[in-house]
């Protein structure tokens, strides 16, 4: 079987009603980025980017996959398919995708704020005092502007070894994720699905200037052809 490798970003769920992160006011959510995605933020207002998170929570219990996502699932019926992923709801999975690694965590997912980075399956609100057994508070395990990416260099290798590499909705504007298409090997033949262009550095890239529900279909009658 050949191998795609898949690197989504928000706008993969945008049409599950996931909102993007840079909306065109710049806020996400109504909050600077830095203000609930660092451990600034949670320092100078635990509650507050406790709350967000709770928030972003409930909201995806209610979202569903979208078609996008359903047919990169069914593409494992033909290709061995690995998904890498900015984003932290789990509608990949939902929609049956086997192999989805989280660069950036999982909002399902707690962990101490101590040391110790065991993740906790977490579907329900957290709240300011929730502590772990080791007696830290509890926080969102999400990967927060500066912290490091623990799945980065799994990424590297799968993105190294590819048949065909596929990027979705991501502005490529987040490092190191953004890193990860340099790692391609030269001729690989390179997707982009993306109602905009997203940041690149060379023009080795057959553009889908669509959705991704929209997109996907189109690739899929690309490689059908193949
Ligand atoms: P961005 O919000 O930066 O970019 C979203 C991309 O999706 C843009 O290029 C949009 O044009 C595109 N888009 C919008 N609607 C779409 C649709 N229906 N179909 C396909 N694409 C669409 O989100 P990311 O690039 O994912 O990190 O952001 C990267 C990281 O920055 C996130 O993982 C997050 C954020 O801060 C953390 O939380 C640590």
């Amino acid at each position: 079987m050949k191998k795609i490798v898949i690197l989504t970003g928000a706008g993969m769920s945008a049409e599950s009603g996931i909102s993007t992160f840079r909306g065109s006011d710049g806020l996400w959510e109504g909050h600077e980025v830095q203000e609930v995605a660092s451990p600034e933020g949670f320092a100078k207002n635990p509650e507050l980017v406790l709350e967000f998170y709770n928030q972003r929570r409930k909201n995806l219990l209610e979202a569903k996959p979208n078609e996008g996502h359903v047919a990169l699932a069914e593409l494992e019926a033909n290709y061995e398919v690995k998904i890498i992923t900015q984003n932290v709801d789990d509608l990949h999975e939902r929609a049956g995708s086997k192999n989805v690694l989280h660069l950036h965590g999982e909002l399902f997912k707690v962990r101490s704020s101590g040391p110790d980075k065991t993740s906790i399956l977490w579907k329900e609100d957290l709240n300011y005092g929730d502590y772990c057994p080791d007696g830290f508070q509890l926080r969102p395990d999400i990967v927060w502007f500066g912290e490091m990416v623990p799945n980065i260099e799994k990424a590297i290798s799968i993105c190294g070894e590819t048949d065909y590499f596929i990027i979705i909705g991501t502005s490529l504007a987040v490092y190191p994720a953004a890193s990860l298409i340099d790692f391609i090997q030269p001729n690989t033949p390179k997707y982009i699905i993306d109602p905009n262009t997203p940041i690149l550095r060379d023009n080795s890239y057959h553009i889908i200037k669509e959705g991704a529900v929209k997109g996907v279909k189109e690739l899929l009658s690309i490689l059908n052809k193949k």
